[in-house]
């Protein structure tokens, strides 16, 4: 039986990684074998744990590249999970579509935006393929309304890929984007 592919995506802070944590608990509790990674660019917390900003945790192998994945999976797992997955080249694609044929289920999580609402083409492809795409939402850091669907840059520093949280980042809604984006 083919495992299934699941994408938790949105801006930061919509609860994307304590979603994917939620379901390596159900996992966990069922005692099945699984594994989690991340890409070694994100550093934010620590190498080695997927951290959610309320400071839930797993164990994960830090990547280089998707097919290290194969590389460490021991063949015993009924799933494997994959936070940032903007961060990681879109080979991932033709890696998860791998596992999923043999009936290892995937979950994945990741920006689909970035601060300048350009999309991250690992994210787009991985949608296209998904089973299932969950779409989460933060509270706008604005305007306090539960619309937040994009990532807002608050420093002076244009690098699309720079890791880091309330130091540089917000979420808002739509509108209130575009009136942050008018007064620059
Ligand atoms: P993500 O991986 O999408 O950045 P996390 O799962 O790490 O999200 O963190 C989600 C948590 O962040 C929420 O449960 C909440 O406690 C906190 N949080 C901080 N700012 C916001 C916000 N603007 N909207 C929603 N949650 C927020
Ligand atoms: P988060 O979605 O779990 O909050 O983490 C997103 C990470 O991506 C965080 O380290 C900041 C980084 N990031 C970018 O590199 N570019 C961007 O455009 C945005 C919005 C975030
Ligand atoms: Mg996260
Ligand atoms: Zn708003």
């Amino acid at each position: 039986k083919s495992g299934r592919l699941v994408l938790i995506v949105g801006p930061m802070y919509s609860g994307k990684t304590s979603e994917l944590l939620s379901y390596v608990e159900i996992y966990h509790l069922g005692k099945k074998n699984y594994k989690a990674f991340k890409p070694s660019i994100d550093n934010r917390y620590d190498e080695t744990f997927i951290v959610s900003h309320n400071n839930t945790r797993v164990k994960a192998y830090p990547i280089k590249e998707p097919k290290e994945i194969f590389k460490i999976l021991e063949g015993n797992e009924k799933a494997v999970f994959i936070d940032e997955i903007q961060f990681i080249s879109e080979e991932l694609k033709d890696i998860i579509l791998n596992l999923i044929d043999k009936g290892i289920d995937v979950f994945c999580s990741g920006l689909d935006l970035s601060f300048k609402n350009n999309i991250f083409p690992t994210t787009s492809i991985l949608m296209g393929y998904a089973d299932e795409v969950i779409k989460k939402k933060a509270v706008c850091h604005e305007c306090g309304e539960y619309t937040g669907t994009i990532s807002y840059k608050t420093i002076e520093n244009g690098g699309e890929i720079d890791i880091g949280g309330f130091d540089k980042y917000i979420a808002v809604c739509r509108d209130c984007y575009k009136k942050l984006n008018e007064k620059q």
